[in-house]
């Protein structure tokens, strides 16, 4: 294995772009992937789980699957799962059986302790790619503190700034993924951690249509029809909205950022999340100008929040990495 290979742990909620987003990692090089941890969000954690091991066993992925959180910390954004979204089984109803394959019996916040102790033994630092809540990651932070200097970054998919004209998919303000669990995204972004936070002022510039994913299945063979199959549900979806046959890629973003962070651009700030009320689950960052008369954003360390990016790079990054799937490289 070459040195610089990442190590890195894959934390999912895995609906569709989720799907998308592990393929992507699977299919980079020098990405050695060490496990999956799932948790509740698009679908049930059970639903999530079975995804995440049906993808595995599919695409012979050899990685083990941790099974996570079924709620979060504390008050959440709405209730339910987003089924009008993801399908009912979070793959857009695309059904890839029962898998014969098994969660392992140590659970999410856990591996990401051992995996992170894993990585310090090695001589390595592990990197999280975080594209759902972030509930594993605050319970294995209150397992372990000391965890934090064994993590090389927490790259997260979520939060929305406002910039780009982005805001809010699940209420005026808050995205998805952190409003599943506000306090959980607080806790994280105000610890240690170094943190990316790849939110919708940039997944919302970086859009597939129908020709992107006819390029795929023409180069990335079973992957790209596979990929091809699930978004045929969120193209649906977000037609419904903008009446245009594309959506974001919100999820391979982050990954996107992980193997070329040159492609966005960031500032560095505090970070804090709203965790009650009608701005539940709204990302919120200081800036370096003012002194406030809030104390809220003091003492917290800064976050790096993606606020451009490179979309047509992206979008090629994860064209030419797919591509390897039809070449039969992993
Ligand atoms: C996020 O929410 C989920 O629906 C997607 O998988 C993505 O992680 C976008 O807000
Ligand atoms: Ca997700």
């Amino acid at each position: 294995m070459k040195s610089n290979t990442r190590s890195v742990l894959f934390d999912t909620d895995i609906g569709i772009d989720d799907a998308m987003a592990l393929l992507f990692l699977h299919y980079a090089p020098e990405i050695q992937l060490l496990g999956i941890t799932t948790r509740f969000g698009n679908a049930s954690v059970e639903d999530t789980t079975r995804n995440a091991l049906n993808v595995v066993e599919h695409f012979k992925l050899k990685v083990p699957v941790f099974r996570g959180a079924a709620r979060p910390l504390a008050a959440r954004l709405g209730e339910g799962f987003p089924a009008h979204v993801h399908g009912n089984n979070g793959l857009g109803d695309v059904d890839l059986g029962e898998p014969s394959l098994k969660y392992e019996t140590m659970n999410a916040a856990q591996a990401i302790v051992d995996n992170s102790a894993l990585c310090r033994e090695q001589g390595k630092r592990l990197s999280i790619v975080a594209v759902g809540g972030l509930t594993n990651i605050a319970h294995a932070l209150a397992l372990d503190g000391l965890i934090i200097k064994d993590i090389e970054e927490v790259i997260v998919m979520g939060g929305a700034f406002g910039y780009n004209g982005h805001r809010g998919n699940v209420s005026p303000v808050a995205e998805a993924n952190i409003a599943s669990d506000p306090l959980a995204a607080d806790i994280v972004f105000s610890s240690d951690l170094t943190t990316t936070i790849v939110g919708l002022d940039v997944t919302h510039e970086v859009t597939v249509d129908e020709a992107f994913l006819e390029l795929l299945v023409k180069q990335a063979g079973e992957a790209g029809q596979f990929i091809r199959d699930i978004m045929r549900f969120y193209l649906e979806f977000y037609f419904g909205i903008n009446q245009r046959r594309e959506c974001p890629l919100h999820d391979s973003c982050a990954v996107a950022y992980l193997l070329q962070p040159d492609l966005f651009s960031t500032i560095k700030n505090p970070v804090r999340v709203v965790t009650e009320g009608i701005a539940i689950g709204q990302t919120i960052h200081s800036d370096d100008i003012r002194r406030f008369v809030s104390k809220e954003w003091e003492n917290i360390p800064n976050s790096n929040v993606c606020i451009g990016v490179d979309a047509d790079a992206v979008l090629k990054l994860y064209q030419a990495t797919l591509a390897r799937a039809g070449s039969s490289c992993s």
